[in-house]
């Protein structure tokens, strides 16, 4: 694309101020531009326009959940399934590390913070001893795809390289950096980040099975005929990736896919929930939940109680026959670095919108979910924010509590 096309390609956009500094740029850095603007999804800014209606179907409880007592009743059938499947090399997992972490505040890559106290054990180590047991049990070694962004690509992959990978064989790991969403100010003109580059940003967790067939990773799924996969978030310390008996429960129930769920603490707890709107499953924030709903208990126990972990397992059958790619873009309001006046601004309050796709709607188009129930010390510790809850303190004295040196 070369300056003149830009121009009208954008006036025809009304994103005429993404050449404000084309003048001012060495022949590269426009070249750069150019190419950035040529590639650039601009249809996903229109979102701005689509207000969320927020009227709901109706919501009722997650409707087949296995609970921990079922699970300890039926942990042999259910592990049978999961292992054989393992044995099979019919699972793979997905760990997600895309995002910016912004809650905590640390610089690098969520992945490669220190939980350790007297030695180095970054997240990362943590994650990858926990699929070490599973690899042990089965003599197998998985596919694993590690979604990264365009900004902590280089650096994960050097941690990993640095640590030998952990172990695990370097030629079933496999990296790939996620699709990204431009970003725009509230009339929905979209930000330049530098004078030649187009602020951008990865396009929400949702993007991670579309951006693995982009990256060309869809043959390792086909080469190695997976029918499962295990998407798992970087921010749960006792993440367990791969749980044989989760795969097993889910393929019993003929579930199309299954999502590790806790006991919600309290109403207030800000984890979404697990539920059926018309029938089909969903996952309620735990903002949008009605309070009626929320309080709601039957025998002493909330009625919606399925606090979902960000550990799931989706059919890839199901995957591509549902999906499509076609996930809806939900605003995030946010502080976005921008050029203004022919100075980079970094505002300290939301000045615009970051686009995101979210795991959580691939859930509704599969159709059926189920919820299994995972005992919340022995496997859920968020690590979200720098203090207070999910913070790295609780994670650290849930990992004491798993008998984990620090
Ligand atoms: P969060 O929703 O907590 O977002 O991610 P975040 O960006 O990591 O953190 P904050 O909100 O800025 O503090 C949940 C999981 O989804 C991944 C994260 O890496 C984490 O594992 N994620 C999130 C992506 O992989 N890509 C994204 O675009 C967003």
């Amino acid at each position: 694309m070369n300056y003149e096309r830009a121009k009208t390609y954008l006036a025809q956009r009304g994103q005429e101020q993404l050449l404000s500094y084309y003048d001012e740029l060495p022949e590269a850095e426009r070249q750069l531009l150019l190419n950035q603007i040529e590639n650039l999804n601009f249809s996903i800014v229109n979102n701005i326009n689509k207000k969320e209606n927020g009227k709901r179907g109706k919501i009722q409880p997650a409707g087949n959940a296995v609970s921990v007592e079922e699970i300890r009743r039926r942990r042999v059938q259910f592990e049978t399934v999961g292992l054989n499947l393992l044995s099979e090399n019919k699972v793979g997992a997905v760990l997600l590390a895309g995002g910016q972490g912004s809650r905590l505040g640390y610089s690098g890559p969520k992945g490669t913070f220190n939980m350790g106290l007297t030695k180095e054990l970054s997240i990362f180590e943590l994650q990858m001893n926990n699929i070490k047991k599973i690899t042990e049990t089965t003599g197998r070694h998985f596919p694993l795809f590690i979604m990264t962004s365009y900004n902590n690509n280089e650096e994960t992959v050097k941690f990993f390289k640095d640590r030998n990978f952990f172990g695990y064989p370097r030629d079933r790991i496999h990296f790939y950096i996620q699709d990204v969403a431009p970003t725009c100010d509230y009339n929905g003109k979209i930000f330049l980040d530098e004078k030649s580059r187009v602020s951008i940003a990865p396009n929400g967790n949702g993007g991670w099975y579309s951006s693995l067939i982009n990256s060309g990773l869809g043959r390792v799924l086909d080469r190695n005929n997976i029918e499962w996969l295990n998407v798992y978030s970087v921010d749960n310390v006792l993440q367990q990736i791969c749980d044989p008996a989760f795969i097993g429960a889910t393929v019993i129930k003929q579930c199309r896919c299954g999502a590790k769920v806790v006991k919600k603490v309290s109403p207030e707890e800000k984890v979404g929930v697990l539920c059926t709107e018309d029938g089909k499953p969903t996952i309620i924030e735990y903002y949008e939940m009605p309070e009626n709903l929320k309080n709601k208990t039957k025998k002493g126990e909330l009625v919606y109680r399925y606090g979902v972990t960000l550990n799931y397992l989706f059919n890839v059958r199901d995957l591509n026959s549902t999906l499509g790619g076609k996930l809806p873009y939900h605003l995030a309001e946010k502080a976005i670095a921008h050029m203004e006046n022919g100075v980079r601004v970094t505002p300290d309050k939301p000045c615009g919108y970051k686009f995101e796709t979210l795991v959580v709607d691939m859930v509704k188009l599969m159709g059926s979910c189920l919820a299994y129930e995972v005992e919340r010390e022995r496997e859920f510790a968020p690590v979200k924010n720098a203090i207070g809850n999910d913070s790295v303190e609780t994670a650290r004295e849930l990992l004491r509590l798993n008998g984990i040196e620090l």
